[in-house]
């Protein structure tokens, strides 16, 4: 991806300053500690994650850019304070149809790889049942009982996804402890699976204010603050900036 970037000769001016965005052509690396600790994260097996920090501190934007460096592919599901963790496994499930739907026919199958295509085809139909069955508009009704973490894990983890939650901080509290018990089967799905885990972010000062897990999981989260960036890294933003863009700002415009 670096490489990529730095062949390219010609960029536009709003894909290097990026101020509402994640960074990606004008990504600067964060501190080492930060950095190293979000990519040994990202390959631990069974490793949860749960990245926080002042908002506008660089969380997506540091996570995006290390992400794209370990994964192909990863599902992202938003959150807003009507969030639950019910409508975050159908938000998950219906973004990782088209990995299933789009499969050519296989002629030799393993037992695994049948239980995952039998576990994806009962919970699509099962999330139609309950859609012609109940015309109340409550999402949590539509979630079939197939479709639950471990099964979702599995999904994910045959296809080498990981899943991104933001803004997990806006949830209700109850449902912060409900996904603490998705992010322990997770981890037990890590043997299995190495690369499936679930990365949760949130604008707020402590790990426990994004996921509410108890101290025996403690081990098994990577907690990880992000924190503002300092004068030199928004220094290096606009140097890096220049460079892409081919211009000169005089140090007055870059004060
Ligand atoms: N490492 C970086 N290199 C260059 N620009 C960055 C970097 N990190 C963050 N930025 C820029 O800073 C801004 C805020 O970054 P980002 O959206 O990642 O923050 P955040 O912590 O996820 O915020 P929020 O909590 O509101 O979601 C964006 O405009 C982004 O482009
Ligand atoms: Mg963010």
């Amino acid at each position: 991806m670096i490489e990529a970037l730095e062949e390219r000769t010609e960029f536009t001016v709003d894909e290097v300053f990026t101020p509402s965005s994640p960074a990606i052509s004008c990504y600067v690396p964060r501190d080492r500690k930060t950095n190293d600790k979000v990519v040994n994260a990202l390959n631990t097996r069974g490793k949860q994650i749960v990245v926080y920090g002042h908002t506008g501190s660089g969380k997506t934007t540091l996570l995006l850019n290390k992400l794209n460096e370990v994964y192909d592919n990863h599902v992202t599901s938003n959150c807003m304070k009507t969030t639950t963790v019910d409508g975050l496994l159908l938000d998950a499930f219906s973004q990782i149809c088209h990995f299933f739907e789009s499969e050519r026919s296989i002629t030799e199958r393993s037992g695994r790889d049948l239980f995952i295509e039998t576990t994806f085809k009962e919970i699509k139909a099962g999330i139609k049942l309950a859609a012609s069955s109940d015309t109340s508009t409550k999402l949590t009704r539509l979630v079939p009982p197939q479709l639950n973490a471990q099964n979702l894990a599995k999904l994910l983890g045959s296809k080498g996804l990981c899943w991104v939650i933001e803004d997990f901080h806006k949830v209700e509290e109850s449902e912060k402890q409900k996904l603490s018990q998705i992010m322990k089967i997770f981890m037990d799905c890590g043997s299995e699976y190495p690369y499936v885990k679930i990365i949760a972010l949130g604008a707020v000062h402590t790990a426990r204010q994004v996921v509410e897990y108890d101290d025996e999981m403690r081990n098994r989260v990577s907690e990880i603050e992000i924190q503002l960036m300092s004068e030199q890294e928004i220094l290096e933003i606009i140097i890096t900036g220049e460079k892409r863009l081919n211009i000169e700002f005089t140090s007055g415009i870059k004060k």
